[in-house]
């Protein structure tokens, strides 16, 4: 017998068929939310070559010890999400939760940033979602500027093989890395640029990158949690995904 890959969408069809004749009960639980969203597999039931890419980057990776946050981190967080995502979500370093699940916003943030992502009529597996620094820094302090420059290279190689219609950088870290300005870090402000659209350039594309609060910061600040709900419309709205009310 060979071992053909049957996929999501197709698994979906069988179990609304089965559903549709009657067939209450089936030999395996079947999500139909995450399988029929996820795209890492493609229709034809191969993993997306986005995907491959992703965990050949990952594999290169490896156990990475280029800057001292090797030191102390649990695990390194990669990444996770839709290989084929048009909106990737960047943020600036793991915390301790995500430090110890090795996965991106999973903590307090993360609850925000998954919040705002339902609430864009979206969920986690619709987008990817990465930091700059792949190391949570010891006691949740700011990456420094070596460590942000090391991971850079990491950011960018997702960015080229994801390669989302829009990026939306949360918070000052991010934002000022994926700017590239020459003032100081220390001088630069959040406040001053979120909510208007700025170019990332790659080897190969350009990208908008739309600045917001970082979802720590919402958690502090909730009165301003309208202005980063005004900056992801505009990011749905270029996507295409914002139906407009008229
Ligand atoms: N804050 C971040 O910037 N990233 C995370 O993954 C968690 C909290």
């Amino acid at each position: 017998m060979s071992n053909t890959l049957i996929s999501s969408d197709d698994l979906k069809l069988v179990a609304q068929y089965c559903e549709a004749i009657g067939i209450e009960y089936l030999p395996f639980k079947l999500d139909l939310k995450s399988v029929s969203k996820k795209k890492a597999y493609t229709d034809s039931g191969e993993m997306s070559s986005k995907q491959k890419a992703l965990d050949e980057l990952r594999s290169q990776i490896g156990d990475c010890r280029l800057c001292r946050l090797a030191e102390e981190r649990t695990n390194l967080v990669f990444g996770e999400g839709n290989p084929d995502a048009k909106i990737m979500f960047i943020g600036e370093a793991p915390g301790r939760e995500e430090d110890s699940q090795g996965r991106p916003f999973v903590g307090e943030a993360g609850r925000v940033l998954t919040n705002l992502i339902n609430k864009m009529g979206l969920t986690r597996d619709d987008v990817y979602i990465a930091n700059i620094c792949k190391c949570r820094p010891p006691s949740n302090r700011d990456p420094m500027l070596d460590e942000m420059n090391i991971c850079m290279k990491f950011v960018e190689a997702q960015i080229e093989i994801i390669f989302p219609e829009v990026i939306i950088s949360m918070g000052k870290i991010a934002t000022y890395a994926l700017m590239a300005r020459s003032e100081p870090m220390s001088k630069f402000s959040i406040s001053r640029v979120r909510g208007k659209f700025f170019d990332y350039t790659t080897e190969s594309r350009v990208i908008p990158v739309m600045p917001t609060f970082h979802p720590a910061y919402l958690m502090r600040n909730p009165k301003d949690k309208w202005l980063t709900w005004y900056d992801a419309q505009a990011v749905l709205r270029k996507t295409g995904m914002l139906k407009e009310q008229i």
